[in-house]
């Protein structure tokens, strides 16, 4: 018996095992899927451990081969054998993903993705090398910036302005990574819209002018680049937090809300209409002051840690978003309707991951 041992070739895999199977008579194959390790499974239930993000695979066969064997093999298939630092995807198909800055958000969106178009390449470009091993566990193939120059029909950009000496630049940058084709998505802010007095806000409403703060100028001026280049914008709400004692912010601040997960269907489902030049909102729709967040993570009980109490008096409002017109024109609806809704649901959530 041999085993051959294919780590960080996934996506080659999907291309190699039935071949494999042919030529060779495999008896078994064994799927190594982190963080379980899966015992051996009978060819015919490849495709349903299929959809899982493998990242290893041994093949075990009655065959003993040769170097030159396995490189014939490849070379049949047309198929190199993948260095594990090899930065340059060999080919792209066309429902491959790039995520730029793939953080919390951009993994969710590579493991839903991956789940929709099953054998489709998910590529991860960071700043650092960092976090690739934690990337290639998700089945995520991490390329550092300027290591390629491939084009990509799906590209997501998801890089916070914090880590970014240029961040219009930035989104150029990822524009040119976009073949034009599928769609290219930047994960905005909602800091872009003009409204600080608790009011309500929805996608016509006016936008902060340039000029007027350096921090909404840097969002406005990356969306501009992403128009520009014909791509889209999705200007999020707050993504789930819960923070220290206490807070230097105003009770009365009104937040717009959304869970990761529903950032990143909504991220999703704007990529899969394959639109040019549009700018979608995404939040719940159930805006809450920081009082009324933290009363709630009280009640819940769900958290040891109690939060103490906001401090500030002064400073700016917020908004009361409301994203109907881009839930009917995208035919989106968030898993987690509400923050509440999201605490009393919480040990499911967590039974789920
Ligand atoms: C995207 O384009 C930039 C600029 O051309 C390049 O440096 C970078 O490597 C490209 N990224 C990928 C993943 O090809
Ligand atoms: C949290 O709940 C406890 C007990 O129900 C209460 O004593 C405390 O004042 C609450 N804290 C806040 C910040 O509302």
């Amino acid at each position: 018996m041999k085993w051959i041992n294919l780590i960080k070739c996934s996506l080659f895999v999907s291309r190699l095992v039935p071949f494999w199977i042919d030529c060779f008579h495999v008896t078994s194959i064994g799927l190594i899927s982190h963080p379980t390790l899966l015992p051996s499974i009978a060819p015919d239930s490849f495709t349903s451990f299929f959809h899982r993000s493998i990242i290893s695979v041994l093949v075990s066969c009655n065959h003993v081969f040769s170097d030159q064997h396995l490189q014939m093999l490849f070379y049949y298939l047309r198929i190199e054998v993948c260095k594990e630092k090899a930065p340059i995807p060999s080919s792209v198909g066309e429902n491959d993903l790039l995520i730029v800055g793939p953080g919390v958000l951009g993994r969710i969106v590579a493991e839903k993705w991956k789940k929709d178009y099953p054998g489709c390449q998910v590529f991860g470009q960071t700043l650092t090398t960092d976090h690739h091993d934690e990337l290639r566990e998700l089945g995520v193939q991490p390329l550092s910036s300027g290591s390629s120059i491939s084009k990509f029909p799906f590209v997501i950009f998801c890089a916070p302005p914090s880590k970014s000496l240029d961040y219009t630049a930035d989104v150029r940058s990822a524009a040119s990574n976009w073949s034009g084709e599928g769609s290219f998505l930047f994960t905005s802010s909602t800091a872009a819209y003009d409204c600080n007095d608790n009011g309500p806000c929805n996608e016509d409403s006016p936008i902060v002018p340039i000029g007027r703060n350096r921090r909404t100028d840097v969002i406005l001026n990356a969306e501009n680049a992403v128009l520009e280049a014909s791509g889209c914008s999705d200007r999020g709400a707050h993504v789930y937090w819960l923070g220290k004692g206490s807070d230097e912010n105003r009770p009365d601040h009104i937040l717009n809300l959304i869970h990761y997960e529903d950032a990143a269907s909504l991220s999703i489902a704007i990529l899969k209409k394959q639109l040019r030049g549009r700018i979608f909102m995404g939040c719940d729709n159930h805006p809450l002051s920081r009082q009324e967040i933290m009363d709630y993570v009280n009640k819940s009980g769900k958290f040891d840690r109690v939060f103490d109490k906001f401090t500030g008096t002064e400073g700016p409002l917020g908004k009361r978003l409301d994203n109907s017109k881009t839930r009917a024109e995208i035919g989106w609806e968030p898993k987690y309707s509400s923050f509440p809704f999201f605490l009393d649901h919480l040990t499911t959530t967590r039974d789920d991951h």
